[in-house]
């Protein structure tokens, strides 16, 4: 497979934990402790193959009305997971950034997220954006209120509010994503990155996100690579 034309920035919506788990007759939080330890090893792939961002979505505001069993298990797997991984990221040079509202996550979830942020901020081998609490339209809104906010200061000028440098007030400042790919079959943006995604290339696949490994995500990886994209002016940052 040709190295060229690696997406700058992929957006990956990990559907399908719950059902690749009821399916083979197990709870569904044993999905999603799979899907933890799937997404461990495809981001590095993924980041290995030259890709400089990875922005995936592991919880959205919407999540928050799932069986509070379910919910608890998440927000478990997250605290447990956000700490033990600290020592993997950095040693793999992964800088870990979070999109999302705080509220309404627990102090505990919230500063096991900031801790993972702080003690991989000088890694500069790739981002891992882990969209948790979060909704695009939410993130929209948020930017918004910023760009108010800098206006009323006087800091910025009605002309200074272009579709390009609205990408500095989105939650972490990434550029426009190039390849957005969706697990398990379903064909919906779900909120997702609503600004970021305008002129994404699309990929979906019917396996579930427990089974995504590297060989799948390098079949997306080549669906991208055969298409004729053109660069619309605004695409990047
Ligand atoms: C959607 O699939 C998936 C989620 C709501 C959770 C995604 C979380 C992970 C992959 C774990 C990530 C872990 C860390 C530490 C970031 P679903 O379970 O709703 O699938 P279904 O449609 O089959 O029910």
């Amino acid at each position: 497979m040709t190295t060229k034309n690696i997406p700058n920035h992929v957006g990956l919506i990990m559907d399908g934990n719950g059902r690749w788990a009821t399916a083979k007759g197990r709870e569904r939080t044993y999905g999603h402790y799979m899907g933890y330890k799937r997404l461990k090893k495809t981001a590095t792939h993924i980041l290995n193959k030259g890709v400089k961002i990875l922005s995936v979505f592991a919880f959205s505001t919407e999540n928050f009305q799932r069986p509070k069993e379910e919910v608890d298990y998440l927000m478990d797997l997250f605290l447990t997971s956000f700490k033990k991984e600290i020592k993997y990221f950095v040693q793999n040079n992964v800088k870990v950034v979070f999109s999302g509202r705080k509220e309404p996550l627990s102090d505990t979830v919230y500063d096991s997220m900031k801790e993972l942020e702080m003690e991989t901020i000088s890694c500069d081998g790739g981002i891992l954006n882990i969209c948790l609490n979060y909704g695009g339209q939410a993130e929209i809104v948020d930017a918004s209120k910023l760009i108010a906010e800098s206006f009323k200061n006087g800091k910025i000028k009605l002309e200074d509010i272009t579709v390009e440098s609205f990408y500095n007030y989105l939650y972490n400042e990434l550029p426009a994503i190039d390849l957005l790919i969706r697990t398990s079959g379903e064909l919906r943006l779900s909120n997702f990155m609503l600004y970021s995604i305008s002129y994404s290339e699309l990929y979906f696949t019917n396996t579930c996100f427990p089974d995504f490994d590297e060989k799948e995500f390098d079949e997306a990886l080549e669906s991208y690579q055969n298409r004729n994209i053109t660069k619309g002016t605004i695409k990047q940052k």
